[in-house]
Parts: C-alpha cells; structure tokens; sequence
C-alpha cells in the first residue's frame, strides 16, 4: 500500500521526545515535511531535526507552549512561513502530573487540562481554520488531516491520574465533536489512543523488571509499544488509503481495552 504523504507538510505537536519524535520521524520517512515543536527541550528536538535530515528528510524546529493561544498562532504561521501549506496537524503535546484525588492540587489538575486539552482544542482550531482556507489542494483526497494524540485512558478510569484520564476523556469528544462538524469542509479527524508505549512518560512503569512484568499482565499481546506502532498508524491514518475515515479513535495497545483481567476470571 503506498500512503502518497510525499510533499505534505505536518506539526506534530510535542514532538522532541517520545510519541511525538517517532511522529516526526516516521512521518519525515513517508516525505512529509515537518514541524518539530517544543516546549522546553530545545537539544532533542534539534536530536530530532538532525536525524530527518541525515535521512533526507526536511524539518524545522519551533519552540511553542500549546496551552497559550498566541504560541500557537505563532507556531501554525511559522509552518506557514516556511512550508507555505499545511496538510497535517497531529495533536500530541501532552504531560502527567499525577497525584491521588484527594492530594491533587488544582495546579496539577490546571496544568494537564491546560495542556492535554485546551492545547488540542488550541492546536486543532488553528489547524482547521488553515485547511478550511486552503480547501482540498494539490495534496490527497481531504483538504488537511487532524490526529489527536489520546489514550487508552480516554475510556479506562485511572486512579491516581483523573487529571489525565479525565482530559483524554475530554479529547474523545472534542475529537468527535470536531469530526462531525469539518467533515463537511474535507477535514478528516481521527483520534490515535496508545496504551503502554515505551516512552519517559511511563518509565517508572517499565524500568525495571518486576514493574515491566507488573505492567505486562496488563498487555494481552505481551509486549510493551514502542514509538513506531503509534507512528505508523499516525501515517496510515492520515494517507488517502484512510481518506473514509473520519471520527474515529485506533487503540494501539497489545490489547490493553480487552478487559485482560476477564481472561482467566469473571
Ligand atoms: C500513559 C502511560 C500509561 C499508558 C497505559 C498512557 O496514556 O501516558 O503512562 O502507561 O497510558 O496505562
């Protein structure tokens, strides 16, 4: 299957590490140009630039909070600036600031919401604004692609974290709610919702033996993400071989959302 994302141009929000960075880098592998930005890892997102280009590929790098309206209106012009159009905007710029319910503080609470969900909103709206403008042009079936980044936790309660799972939760519907209302205008959104990735946001989750086993029991297909599985569906997803998509959300989780603790009980 040729995904045909040659010459398109992406952000991917949040995308000097983790998730974001194989992003960026499987995306650049499909031809895509790309818009690497960060928040306040300025080295690994130019780590990032320099292995697309040592690839061939082209990028910029844009330092960008996604929570505050004016980055994000300089973040979208500076793809602008450079690339001239966009085609792609994948939503992934996230954070955890866990805590149990009772001990949460609203600055923890504030500041995962602000990222995790008003910085998707922020993200998604000047994207749609572009591709409404833009219309379908030169580049594939839809006139521009939208992927939020979300979670397993946009449907499994998670306790310690209802900061994050709660604004995940918000995401599906902000996704949807977008989804119904740009299809109109051939602006495809889907939602991507990883489980265990092997990332820094989750190492204490997978460090060490005894927590990876921990965390396995939790993975049908046994074995934890790496940053590609998320990556290649992203590219997927925002090729035309997608282009009756819309509205939707992919799990990339080994099977995390099958209820595993039901396999042997219940
Ligand atoms: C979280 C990870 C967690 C995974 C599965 C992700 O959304 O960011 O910390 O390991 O969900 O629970």
């Amino acid at each position: 299957m040729e995904l045909n994302l040659k010459g398109q141009v992406a952000i991917i929000t949040g995308s000097s590490t983790g998730i974001g960075a194989a992003c960026a880098k499987g995306l650049a592998e499909e031809g895509v140009k790309v818009v690497i930005n960060y928040r306040s890892s300025a080295e690994e997102a130019e780590a990032v630039q320099r292995h697309i280009k040592g690839n061939g590929g082209e990028a910029i790098v844009v330092q960008a909070d996604v929570s505050k309206e004016a980055d994000v209106e300089r973040l979208v012009q500076a793809c602008l600036d450079e690339y001239g159009h966009l085609d792609i905007m994948v939503a992934n710029a996230g954070l955890q600031q866990d805590a149990a319910f009772t001990e949460m503080s609203l600055e923890q609470w504030n500041t995962v919401m602000d990222v995790n969900l008003t910085g998707q909103f922020l993200v998604c709206r000047a994207a749609a604004r572009i591709f409404r403008k833009q219309g379908v042009h030169s580049h594939g079936r839809a006139a521009g692609k939208i992927i939020c980044m979300s979670s397993v936790h946009d449907e499994i309660p998670w306790a310690g974290h209802v900061n994050y799972a709660t604004a995940k939760g918000g995401v599906k519907m902000l996704m949807e709610s977008m989804a119904q209302e740009l299809a109109p205008d051939k602006i495809r959104i889907n939602s991507v919702s990883p489980g265990a990735i092997k990332t820094d946001i989750n190492k204490d989750a997978w460090e060490n033996p005894e927590d990876l086993k921990q965390l396995l029991t939790l993975v049908p297909y046994g074995r934890i993400g790496e940053g590609t599985d998320v990556a290649n569906v992203v590219a997927f997803l925002c090729s035309d071989a997608a282009d009756y998509v819309t509205g939707a959300t992919l799990y990339v989780d080994g099977g995390m959302m099958l209820f595993p603790g039901f396999a042997d009980n219940g």
